[in-house]
């Protein structure tokens, strides 16, 4: 599944991050804004998902521009990363709102940024 969505994000110059937990998934998609709007409506199209929330995040830029579309399972290999452990009521996606995904998006690109430990979505 997400080795089809990496092809098509690619394709289409769309980058981002993916979390699961809780039974949620929790997608930055960052792109043109056609680009977004057309992937979001095929999400919304998908009969896969219930629930779909738009979160609509502030944020500086692309932070996931060289990557293409890491995967963090917050249940599993994330709670033991260095610097988000003991964070687990910020990262429970049954409460997400626009701030806590922001200050999650931007401390995972950070991460990111320094590390390679979680994923393997990035571009070569
Ligand atoms: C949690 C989740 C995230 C998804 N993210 C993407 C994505 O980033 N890019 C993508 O092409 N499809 C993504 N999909 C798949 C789409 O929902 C859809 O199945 C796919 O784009 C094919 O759409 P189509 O059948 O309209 O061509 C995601 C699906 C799930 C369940």
């Amino acid at each position: 599944m997400l080795v089809d969505f990496r092809a098509h994000n690619a394709k289409v110059g769309i980058s981002g991050i993916l979390f699961y937990g809780c039974r949620r998934f929790l997608e930055l998609i960052e792109g043109e804004q056609e680009d977004v709007d057309a992937l979001f409506g095929r999400i919304e199209r998908d009969r896969r998902h219930t629930g779909i929330e738009l979160l609509d995040c502030r944020l500086p830029g692309r932070l996931f521009g060289d990557w293409s579309m890491p995967f963090v399972d917050l249940d599993g290999d994330a709670q033991s990363m260095p610097g988000f452990a003991g964070r687990p009521p910020n990262m429970d996606l049954r409460l997400i709102d626009e701030e806590i995904a922001e200050e999650m998006l931007i401390l995972f690109s950070v991460h990111l940024a320094s590390s390679a430990q979680i994923g393997s979505g990035r571009s070569a």
